[in-house]
């Protein structure tokens, strides 16, 4: 499989866009991502998958407990400062009631998340995560969505 074409076919599937976030030594660490999959109800688990190369996933999992941060469409620029590698993004953050992982200043959403294991998957991993407790910041935000490489919004019928 030619890599261009694959990348191609994929970013025809349109999916939201999510801050993974944890504490190293008391601050904030993070990347942006689109590989967020609800997994599972009962028990509550979700999934993301960091890049092997990732700089920041191995620092966050030392914690074991993370958050997951849903963007809101005015987010564009939030998603871009996690999307530079090995750099920390200066956004503004509370930790949460739960884990006191960090939850991103405007995130629609957040979900603490618990690792429970992790599956090698070619030049990815998939991490799987028991959700320890969510909240909806503001249900009528709309989403951050990304397709064929660009952001764009949402709109209801
Ligand atoms: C919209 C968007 C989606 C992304 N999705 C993922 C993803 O699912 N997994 C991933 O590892 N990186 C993803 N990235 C890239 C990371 O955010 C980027 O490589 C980041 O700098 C991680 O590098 P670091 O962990 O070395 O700092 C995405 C970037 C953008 C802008």
């Amino acid at each position: 499989m030619d890599s261009q074409k694959f990348r191609e076919g994929m970013s025809q599937f349109t999916t939201g866009v999510v801050v993974v976030t944890g504490i190293e030594s008391g601050s904030l660490v993070g990347f942006a991502a689109q590989s967020f999959v609800s997994l599972s109800l009962e028990p509550p688990l979700v999934s993301i998958s960091p890049q092997i190369a990732s700089t920041s996933w191995p620092r966050i999992r030392e914690g074991r407990d993370f958050c997951i941060n849903v963007l809101a469409e005015d987010q564009r620029d939030v998603s871009e400062a996690f999307a530079v590698v090995g750099e920390v993004a200066a956004i503004g953050w509370q930790p949460s009631e739960v884990t006191g992982m960090p939850i991103v200043d405007g995130a629609i959403a957040h979900i603490d998340c618990r690792l429970r294991n992790e599956h090698e998957a070619g030049d990815h991993t998939i991490v799987i995560a028991d959700v320890i407790d969510l909240a909806v910041h503001d249900p009528e935000a709309r989403p951050l969505v990304y397709f064929r490489g660009s952001y764009g919004g949402f709109a209801s019928d």
